[in-house]
Parts: C-alpha cells; sequence; structure tokens
C-alpha cells in the first residue's frame, strides 16, 4: 500500500518531467544549416560549419551594434556618423519601431563594410553577404562564411546606385575583418553586454522585434549571452594577436599566423610589437617580428579548374607564396577562418562550393574598351608578360605559370613570404588527420552533383589515372601538401581588372601604378571605396572620404609588410615607353 502511495505521488512529478523532457526535446534537438536552393545564394548565405562552433545567436548579432555602440563608434571611426551613438539612444515607438531599429543595427554592421542586399519586396535583407544561419541548442545562429572576404561591390560614380553591382568571387574591398573582429571581442567583453543582460541586452533584443518568450528571456539568453562571451573570448585568444599588426584595413588579413596559433600555441602576446600602444601609423613603432606579420590583399577565386594544371602538368601552385597545389586543401584552410574547426565543418557545404569555383567567371569590363588600342597592347602582353601570368585572362597556359619565382628576382616585400615557415608547414601536415575522407558525390544546391576523384587528379590522367590517383591517397583530409616556398607564385590575371588594390599585399592602387618603377607609385592612398577608376584601371583610391563624408583607409606603404617594391625593371614592363603602357593596361581590361 505504501510502495503504490509513493508511486501514485510520483504521478504528476513523472508527468512534469516527461512535459519537459519533450518541450526541451522540441525546442533544443532541431538541428541543421538554413539551406539555399542555388549555388549563389548557398555562397553568399550558406553555412561552412563555423556557426555551430562559434555561431552568435541571431538576436545578439542584430543587437550588438546598438548596445556596444561605443567600442563601434571607438573602432569603426569615422565610417560610422558621428551621431550613430546618440541615435541607439533613442527608441521609437508605435508599429514599425523594430523594423527602425534593426536598420540601425545595419548601420553599424555597413560602417564595418558588410554589404546588405535587397529582398524580392525591394527590403534589406536581416543579414548581409557573408553570414549564413543555422539552428543549434535551440537557438538561431549566425557566423561569417566564405563569400565575407571573396564577395563585394563595384559602381562607375557615386550618383548611380543602380549600376551598383555585387560580384561573387573578387576580393571583398569594402569589408574589413581587423575591426570587425576587435568590435565583436570587445563588445562581448564590455559591461553592457555581460553584466546585466537582464537589464540591457534582453530588452534591446525585445526592442527589435525579438518577442522572446519566459524561457528564452530567463534562460536560453542569459546563458547564451555568457557562452558567446566565452566564444568570442576563444576568438580572441587565436585571433587577436592582430591588435600588435598595423592595420589591416579592408580588403585584407593575415593568412597564417592564426594556424600558428592553433597548431602549436605560438605565443603572439610575446612575439608581437605593440604598435597599439606605441602608435601604429609610426614607421618607428616597436620591434617588428619579421615572422609575425603575413598581412595580404584577398585575392579573387575564379576559375578554380584551370588552375588545376600547368606545364609540366601538376596543379598550380596557389595562395599568394605558392605554399600548397591543392584546391581542396586551400579552401580547408580557408574554412577555418570562418570557424570551421576539425569537429564542426560541413565537407559537403564546402565541397560543393570548391566545385562550383572551378568554373565561376569574372564578370567583364564595366566599361567600354578601346578594341583597337587593346590589340596593340596584346603583343607586348605576350612579349612581356605572357610567360608568368598565362596567355590571356581565360587560356592560362605559360611556361611559369603556377610555379613560384623567387624573391630575389621579384623584389616585393618579403614579410609574408617570412611569416609562412618551414616550421608551420611541417606542423600543418597533421591538420585533419584524423578524418576520413568520404569520397562520395552528393548532391548541392541547384541540382549539381559533386564529384570527389576530380579534386585529387589533373585533368590529363584520364580516368584510370584518377582512380589510381584516389587510391594512392591516404584516406584522409590531411593536409598534404603544404611547402615552405622562397617568392611569390606567378598566377593567372583572369578578371584582373576588379582585384585592385594589387600584389599580394594590395600595396599598389591600380594597375597604372604597378606599371611604374616602385619609387613612383603611391606612398599612401585610401582603400576601401568601390567606385571604379577606369582611366588608371582600379578603384578609386585618391579621395578621402565618401559622399556622404564617412572615411575611407589611408593605406601607409611605409609600415612593415606594406612595402610597394619590386615587380619593376625590365622584365616586369615598368620600364615600357609610355604608349606601350598604355596600350598594355587597355589589353589587360580584357582579362
Ligand atoms: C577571412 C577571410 C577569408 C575567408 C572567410 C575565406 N578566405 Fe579564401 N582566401 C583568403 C586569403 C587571405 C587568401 C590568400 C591566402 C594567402 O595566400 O596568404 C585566400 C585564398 C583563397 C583561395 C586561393 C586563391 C588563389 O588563387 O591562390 C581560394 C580558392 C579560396 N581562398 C577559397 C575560399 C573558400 C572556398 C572559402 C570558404 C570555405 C574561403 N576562401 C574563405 C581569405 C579568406
Ligand atoms: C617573372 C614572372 C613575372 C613577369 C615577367 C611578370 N609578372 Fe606580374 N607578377 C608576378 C608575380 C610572382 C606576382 C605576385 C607578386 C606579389 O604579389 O608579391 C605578380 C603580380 C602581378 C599583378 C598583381 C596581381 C594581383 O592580383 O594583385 C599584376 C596585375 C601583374 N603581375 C601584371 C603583370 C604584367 C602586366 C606583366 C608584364 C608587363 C607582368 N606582370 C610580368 C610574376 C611576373
Amino acid at each position: 500500500m505504501a510502495a503504490l502511495a509513493v508511486a501514485g505521488d510520483r504521478g504528476p512529478d513523472l508527468v512534469l518531467v516527461l512535459v519537459v523532457a519533450l518541450y526541451a526535446a522540441f525546442r533544443f534537438i532541431p538541428e541543421g544549416p538554413v539551406r539555399y536552393d542555388n549555388m549563389e545564394d548557398h555562397f553568399k548565405y550558406g553555412s561552412t560549419g563555423g556557426d555551430l562552433a562559434t555561431g552568435i545567436p541571431y538576436w545578439i548579432w542584430q543587437a550588438m551594434p546598438l548596445v556596444c555602440a561605443d567600442t563601434l563608434q571607438a573602432v569603426a571611426g569615422e565610417r560610422l556618423a558621428p551621431d550613430y551613438r546618440q541615435r541607439t539612444l533613442t527608441y521609437h515607438s508605435g508599429e514599425d519601431a523594430p523594423v527602425k531599429r534593426r536598420a540601425l543595427s545595419r548601420e553599424g554592421y555597413k560602417a564595418l563594410g558588410f554589404i546588405y542586399e535587397q529582398d524580392a519586396q525591394g527590403r534589406e535583407r536581416d543579414l548581409p553577404i557573408g553570414i549564413s544561419q543555422r539552428r543549434s541548442l535551440g537557438l538561431d545562429r549566425v557566423y561569417i562564411n566564405c563569400a565575407i572576404c571573396h564577395t563585394s561591390t563595384v559602381r562607375r560614380d557615386s550618383n548611380d546606385p543602380g549600376t551598383l553591382t555585387l560580384v561573387l568571387g573578387m576580393p571583398a574591398n569594402r569589408f574589413n575583418l581587423y575591426d570587425f573582429e576587435h568590435f565583436i571581442f570587445q563588445c562581448a567583453k564590455s559591461g553592457r553586454y555581460t553584466q546585466l543582460p537582464q537589464l540591457d541586452l534582453i530588452p534591446e533584443i525585445q526592442s527589435l522585434g525579438g518577442n522572446l518568450g519566459i524561457v528564452d528571456r530567463y534562460m536560453v539568453y542569459p546563458l547564451a549571452i555568457w557562452a558567446i562571451r566565452d566564444a568570442m573570448h576563444f576568438l580572441e585568444n587565436v585571433a587577436g594577436f592582430s591588435v600588435r599588426q598595423p592595420d589591416w584595413g579592408p580588403g585584407r588579413n593575415d593568412t597564417f599566423t592564426n594556424n600558428k596559433v592553433f597548431l602549436y600555441g605560438y605565443s603572439w602576446r610575446e612575439h608581437m610589437p605593440d604598435w597599439w600602444l606605441k602608435g601604429r601609423d609610426d614607421p618607428e613603432a616597436g620591434e617588428v617580428d619579421p615572422e609575425g606579420i603575413g598581412i595580404v590583399d584577398w585575392p579573387s577565386i575564379w576559375l578554380q579548374g584551370k588552375r588545376k594544371q600547368r606545364s609540366d602538368g601538376q596543379p598550380m601552385q596557389l595562395h599568394w607564396d605558392g605554399n600548397n597545389n591543392r584546391v581542396e586543401e586551400r579552401n580547408l584552410n580557408a574554412a577555418l577562418a570562418t570557424s570551421a574547426l576539425p569537429p564542426v565543418i560541413d565537407h559537403e557545404a564546402i565541397e560543393c562550393i570548391e566545385q562550383w569555383l572551378e568554373t565561376l567567371e569574372p564578370p567583364k569590363y564595366l566599361f567600354s574598351i578601346d578594341q583597337t588600342l587593346a590589340e596593340q597592347g596584346k603583343p607586348v602582353y605576350q612579349e612581356y608578360c605572357a610567360d608568368c601570368h598565362g596567355r590571356n585572362g581565360r587560356d592560362f597556359s605559360g611556361k611559369y605559370v603556377g610555379f613560384v619565382e623567387p624573391i630575389d628576382r621579384l623584389g616585393t616585400d618579403p614579410y609574408r613570404l617570412n611569416n609562412y615557415t618551414e616550421t608551420l608547414a611541417v606542423n600543418m601536415a597533421t591538420t585533419y588527420a584524423e578524418q576520413e575522407r568520404r569520397q562520395r558525390t552528393h548532391p548541392c544546391p541547384g541540382g549539381s552533383i559533386y564529384q570527389p576523384e576530380k579534386l585529387i587528379s589533373t585533368p590529363q590522367d584520364g580516368l584510370a589515372g584518377r582512380i589510381a590517383a584516389v587510391a594512392a591517397e591516404e584516406k584522409t583530409y590531411r593536409y598534404k601538401h603544404y611547402r615552405k616556398t622562397n617568392g611569390y607564385a606567378n598566377m593567372p590575371l583572369d578578371g584582373i581588372w576588379l582585384r585592385a588594390p594589387y600584389l599580394h599585399n594590395g600595396s599598389v592602387p591600380t594597375l597604372r601604378d604597378l606599371l611604374k618603377p616602385a619609387a613612383q607609385r603611391p606612398e599612401t592612398f585610401y582603400r576601401g571605396n568601390d567606385i571604379y577608376d577606369p582611366v588608371n584601371v582600379g578603384f578609386v583610391s585618391t579621395q578621402a572620404e565618401d559622399a556622404a563624408g564617412r572615411k575611407f583607409f589611408e593605406f601607409n606603404t611605409r609600415i612593415a609588410g606594406n612595402g610597394n617594391q619590386g615587380h619593376e625593371g625590365e622584365a616586369f614592363g615598368t620600364e615600357l615607353p609610355e604608349d606601350k603602357k598604355a596600350a598594355l593596361l587597355e589589353y589587360l581590361k580584357t582579362f
């Protein structure tokens, strides 16, 4: 009797436990990224898996510029309207209040260079290009993907927003990753973010239209807020080295110092010169660790398929220093930049992008081309440039294309080359060693099918060769092709008109400047403008601010790693007579 009574008493408890468990299962177990039905959207908004590791809850993302407007102002400086912070303090009422609030949040992100597309109704999308979304741990979470560094816009002039053209695969010239990282790291640490989430962050989320229910308000979001603070702290330990580096400015980042920190605990706090404290613009400030700076300009990533073959039948050596000749390994490493760490990486999502990039073409030149002049430039190009850069913008054949040009002959800035060390190459060879390569075909957005064996062989191998190559390869995603090199790679110039500023560190603003000896190239110029300069072939680089008075980033070539020397002398065309240079310039527009 007594035992029964106890069981009877527990009946309601059990029901409660069951209800809670069911709710929790329903609420917290569903997991997966937002999927898109075409490759363009998958590239712009799809997940690499990184959002599973460090994904910021959607509503926290929206609230951050508003609760951390001070931090944003400090980081973005004159890219942000001077009264922005003031405006975040005024709350609107009425039905469209959340809409206005969200527009203010987007305005904050735009100051960091984020690009927002419009939806079918002509309204700005809630998330910018380069940000993916997924459901995980009962929340919608967002984080960066490949497009954040590899997509941008180009315009004819400031009066004509109608020509604002989005180009997938071009360097993200406007996006300032340096400022974005410091904004989220600093915001996650700041008082308004962490101390009193109940007072600041949650009400802000509600004002944005979050409509959080009781469970979210009092449990899920407060926990998420703390979890994200810790995730940002982790990221800062890995990526925070950049505070001690010269300001990257928009369109650039340090590629491999991250790998050093990840792989063997390169202790950046000890190795970096303290530019931050000593005044970063002072070229004399601090001792520079010659291996501590590896800042590069973001490359274009079109036509990867044609890069799988060079004159000796091997794949081209790519990355600026040619340290790897496999697209797959370069992409896996690129994915690390999106927090797609080995345990969370979505191989299939990235493989689809990889295959799509094989044939993605750069757009045609936006302005008219003087065909007669271009024809005159063709033989000049063939004589001086084709052996190293390919026959033209689509035919990449050439004796030295895809090989590394020794630094002694090239003479360009050595920092990025020295940053990639032998020690790092050796250590990288263990990355992904534990992950079995699945070698499966699978569907991709838009209906194409991913074909794995194509990755591991060159087109000349034929089917038998491909199968042999697959069998011979170790069946893991382990990096097998990273090598220390002694220079920078001779690369194809497809879409070169959109790849300004030029050279691996983005130190030369226009093609016209690149054809001058270094002493005549601009010592400082402005980066971040998307208005095109068809006269000099590059983006407008002499204007300090845009039409709305927002300042561009001033790039200083005297700072360590920013040198604009090299790629000069007779062999590189900088001594050609002016008429030949003009013809060559016109011809390069056809690439
Ligand atoms: C944080 C910015 C960033 C993100 C995100 C990023 N990349 Fe890149 N990508 C770079 C940089 C920088 C390089 C050049 C690296 C170097 O040589 O130092 C590069 C190089 C490449 C290259 C080689 C280009 C060449 O010709 O040498 C490919 C291909 C590429 N990325 C694809 C991707 C893909 C695919 C993704 C997403 C999985 C991605 N990237 C994400 C910054 C980024
Ligand atoms: C000996 C080989 C060689 C020759 C000859 C050569 N280049 Fe280059 N070029 C390179 C290398 C290597 C780089 C990368 C250097 C760096 O970034 O530090 C480069 C970079 C460039 C870039 C910048 C690419 C980018 O995405 O920023 C352009 C443009 C270019 N070369 C055009 C030319 C033209 C035009 C000629 C002929 C007048 C020419 N080059 C001759 C090897 C060569």
